[in-house]
């Protein structure tokens, strides 16, 4: 399965970084691609001005249209998901995520705004087409505690929560991978008849040339 972690914290070392690390690294037996946008190694300028055409928004752009399964890991701030993150949501097209699963991670300080992704993430996922939203895992920062010589670790009681999460997406790999079939095929289907179109229309242009003559 084709999978892309979009990490939306502004920080260098951070919690929900690490909480998307491991989903990532659960998931790695089963995936076919795994790429990491992080909003914050975006250009700012880019990211700001909705400069569509630079080549590293075109190309994180490209990674969430190719991905079966989005991991979308933000901090809460402010009691809601952070502003990086809805940054770079807000340059995806309307329907950018329909047809994905989606799995949402969260870091906050406290439970205090654990609804945060009911309230404030899912609508936003769901007004860009996802209609495949797995059970967020969200975790407080003492569930990440820091570990003794650098970074993070989760808790066992967070690996455990967001393993169910994942296992639902392990258990439809077979799905995904008819899915990578079925695109491949099409994509093969298409390209030979984009080249016998262009054989056509030389051949057009010849006889025209020929009959003009
Ligand atoms: C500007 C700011 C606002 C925050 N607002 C909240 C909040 O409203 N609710 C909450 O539970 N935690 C809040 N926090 C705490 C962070 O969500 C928490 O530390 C999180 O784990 C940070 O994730 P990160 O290390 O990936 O950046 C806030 C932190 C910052 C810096």
């Amino acid at each position: 399965m084709k999978i892309v972690g979009i990490l939306g914290s502004p920080s260098v070392s951070s919690r929900s970084g690490t909480l998307l690390q491991h989903a990532q690294a659960a998931l790695q037996d089963v995936a076919s691609s795994l790429h990491t946008i992080s909003v914050r190694e975006l250009p700012a300028e880019a990211l700001l001005h909705a400069q569509f055409d630079h080549p590293l928004i075109r190309q994180a752009l490209h990674e969430v249209h190719e991905a079966q399964v989005v991991l979308v890991s933000t901090p809460i701030y402010k009691a809601a998901y952070s502003g990086l993150l809805k940054a770079f949501l807000d340059l995806l097209p309307q329907d950018g995520l329909r047809d994905k699963t989606i799995v949402p991670l969260a870091t906050g300080g406290s439970i205090a705004h654990l609804l945060a992704l009911d309230y404030a993430l899912k609508p936003v996922l769901s007004a860009l087409g996802a209609r495949d939203i797995l059970d967020p895992v969200f975790a407080t920062d003492p569930q990440i505690p820091k570990h003794d010589t650098e970074g993070y670790r989760l808790l066992p009681e967070v690996q455990e929560r967001l393993g169910r999460t994942l296992q639902t997406v392990v258990a439809r790999n077979d799905e995904f991978l008819r899915q990578e079939d079925a695109a491949r095929e099409r994509e093969a289907l298409l390209s030979r008849l984009q080249v016998s179109s262009h054989d056509d229309t030389t051949r057009w242009a010849s006889s025209d040339v020929r009959w003009s003559t």
